[in-house]
């Protein structure tokens, strides 16, 4: 496995490569990101995952500085995979002046959800992806990248980014990775003591049970604001528990057609705890 910090080296370490795959992380791999990595193993011969904290993405009062770093424990875990190029750039190396120039998605799907509680989350996201891709692809004719379908939102963002910006680039979704508890795993669980890991259980709990309450029909307004409520009682802080359509994520007109998926976001311990996200289609 080759490790390259820079998109020149990045570029030579890609000379003669068609069509790679590539897994962008932020680091902090876990069994969810590994399995992206032996999904895009599946789907061509030359895998490139990325290590980069990407401050674009982060506000101000959120964890960019103590996001963990856990870079050579990230790379043993890589090449165990059978990755063959880490590209983790520093931040000079992807962002050598100051990004004036941002990706900006459409915000009727950027601006809801993660990026109505996040402002500028996938401008950020989106700006960082792009310069990701143009780092991995420009050399190759295009290829394959895989993301996580935990982050759900992210997942049609970027789709929507490539098919929109016409990049030569399939689209791979990855299923989210689950404890036995059903936690969906998150680099942010590092931040959950014993004792929040069991209680954050209840997220994805949540999420069930207002998919099958929704199933069942009623009104969808009452039944998001009852699983909100039935969180708060548990000592979360949710920003949202909703059921939205899956082709656009807005409102369904009428829950009974199929096609949906409850999403949700919640803070455990408090205003300053560790705010986790979790969705389920049915
Ligand atoms: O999902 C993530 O880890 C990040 O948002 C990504 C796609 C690597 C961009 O920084």
């Amino acid at each position: 496995m080759q490790v390259v910090h820079t998109i020149t080296d990045l570029r030579a370490a890609l000379a003669g490569v068609q069509r790679p795959a590539f897994v962008p992380t932020m680091g902090n791999l876990h069994e969810g990101h590994l399995s992206l990595v032996r999904l895009a193993r599946q789907r061509a011969d030359v895998t490139v995952a990325s290590i980069f904290v990407n401050r674009l993405q982060f506000l101000p009062h959120e964890d960019f500085d103590s996001y963990p770093r856990t870079f050579d424990a990230d790379c043993a875990k890589l090449e165990a995979e059978g990755c063959s190029i880490v590209f983790a750039p520093g931040e000079k190396d992807l962002y050598p002046e100051a990004q004036t120039f941002k990706v900006q998605p459409d915000p009727a799907l950027a601006d809801i959800l993660e990026g109505h509680f996040r402002p500028g989350f996938f401008t950020g996201v989106c700006t960082v992806v792009m310069k990701l891709f143009q780092a991995v692809f420009a050399t190759t004719g295009g290829g394959v990248a895989v993301f996580g379908q935990k982050d759900y939102q992210q997942l049609m963002v970027i789709r929507r980014m490539v098919q929109q910006f016409a990049l030569p680039i399939d689209i791979v979704a990855a299923s989210t990775a689950r404890a036995d508890s059903g936690l969906a795993l998150s680099s942010r669980n590092g931040y959950l003591s014993d004792e929040q890991r069991v209680q954050a259980m209840a997220l994805s709990q949540a999420l069930k049970t207002l998919a099958a309450a929704a199933r069942q029909g009623g009104n969808l307004a009452e039944l998001e604001a009852r699983a909100m409520a039935d969180l708060r009682a548990r000592g979360w802080e949710p920003d949202y528990l909703t059921v939205r359509q899956r082709s656009d994520l807005l409102a369904p007109t009428d829950a009974s057609q199929g096609d949906l998926v409850a999403l949700g976001a919640a803070r455990l311990g408090g205003s300053n705890g560790t705010r986790l996200i979790d969705n389920l289609e049915f």
